[in-house]
């Protein structure tokens, strides 16, 4: 007996304009498509070395150690905090935001003694504040936020990273939203390890953490006086797969790393300085579009993160229809325009949308469109 195929899950087709994910190129859906091929097949693992070169290439970095990990953003945070620190250790983060908030869970849990040195949302992060910490505290870690999705904050790197190698600290970036649509330079800047997502502005699926270690992190942490808590992220041991030896280490993901294979395809094909210009234009367009409508950036202008603007919330959106306010807007974009953009989170939820231009979505159309929706809800057009 044959038994029928059931109907195909679907999704409504939403323009993705909130902190990610954002679209995916139809490419990458048809690469993930594919039939599958085993881990070890000699043919899947030439398009895992394409894809690791090319994550060198994206990281600025000559690391041998670059690699997709098998989980999410969250889990190339924590494989970069877990096999630096061990119990007792101390680290210093710099925290702008949530997500520098969610490093200091992290390592906390990772019985490291935290230091925090926190900035106004909105803001960056004061070098002179985080040099004074480190100068402080002698961390054997520094870890802070390249590309702040919480607040639309780009932080400049140099002097920061500057002050924890002089101090003799490992540096850890997130370049989450960083990585595929502004320059990351992971070696001129002196970082020894750094993580990312396929969902930003690499305009992929979710699912994988590129990350990527440098060979004085690796040697710290073959050098622990005790094992890496975790199995599954201890760097050491996924060395003997996305290193040279390509033996069993756990089930790579397939038809998630195929799409990964196309989606820096399409990004070595545009060219990262065209790919960032791509995305400075979009985030350009978005700030003359919304200001008509009374929308404000929050973040001063030399700090603006162009994948992620945090806009403030003019009136009309704080009232509009009548109790509705601004979550009922955001509904109302999606539900009648098939256009996400996120809310603020934490202290500046209510206060102000988060609005992506990331990867694919990165163009004026995008814009033009979500500039267009607004005014016929606003009654402006
Ligand atoms: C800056 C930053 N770091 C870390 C993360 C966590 O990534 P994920 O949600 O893929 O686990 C995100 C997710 O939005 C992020 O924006």
């Amino acid at each position: 007996m044959t038994v029928p195929t059931p109907d195909l899950p679907s999704l409504p087709p939403r323009l993705l304009l909130g902190p990610g994910p954002s679209n995916v190129h139809p490419s990458v859906l048809a690469a993930m498509a594919q039939p599958l091929a085993g881990h070890l097949d000699p043919a899947f693992l030439a398009l895992l070395d394409e894809v690791q070169a090319n994550l060198r290439t994206l990281f600025g970095t000559q690391n041998a150690m670059t690699l997709p990990i098998s989980a999410t953003g969250s889990a190339g945070m924590e494989a970069c905090l877990v096999n630096l620190l061990e119990p007792g250790d101390r680290i210093v983060v710099g925290v702008n935001g949530v997500f520098g908030g969610r490093m200091c869970d992290v390592a906390a849990r990772a019985g490291a003694e935290v230091t925090r040195v926190d900035s106004e949302p909105g803001t960056i992060l004061e070098p002179a504040a985080m040099a004074e910490a480190i100068a402080r505290v002698k961390p054997k870690v520094v870890a802070f936020v390249h590309a702040e999705t919480s607040t639309g904050v780009l932080q400049p790197v140099e002097a920061i990273a500057a002050a924890a190698r002089e101090a003799g600290a490992f540096v850890v970036l997130d370049c989450v939203t960083s990585l595929g649509g502004l320059p990351v330079r992971l070696d001129d800047w002196g970082i020894d390890a750094a993580y990312s997502g396929t969902q930003k502005c690499l305009a992929c699926p979710p699912g994988l953490s590129p990350v990527s270690f440098s060979d004085r992190a690796l040697d710290a942490v073959r050098a622990r006086s005790r094992p890496v808590q975790s199995w599954f992220l201890d760097v050491t041991l996924l060395a003997g797969y996305f290193g040279g030896e390509r033996v069993y280490h756990h089930t790579a993901p397939i038809s998630a790393i195929l799409g990964l294979t196309q989606g820096l395809r399409l990004v070595i094909a545009e060219g990262l300085d065209a790919r960032a210009a791509r995305h400075r234009d979009a985030a350009a367009s978005l700030y003359a579009g919304l200001a008509p409508l009374g929308f404000t950036p929050l973040v001063a202008e030399e700090h603006r993160l162009p994948p992620l603007s945090t806009m403030r919330l003019p009136d009309s959106v704080l009232g509009w229809n009548g109790g509705a306010g601004e979550a009922g807007l955001r509904r109302r974009l999606l539900d009648g325009h098939d256009i996400e953009v996120g809310g603020g989170l934490g202290p500046l939820a209510g206060k102000v949308w988060r609005v992506g231009l990331m990867g694919e979505n990165a163009r004026k159309e995008n814009v033009d469109r979500l500039v267009g929706a607004l005014e016929q809800e606003l009654g402006q057009g």
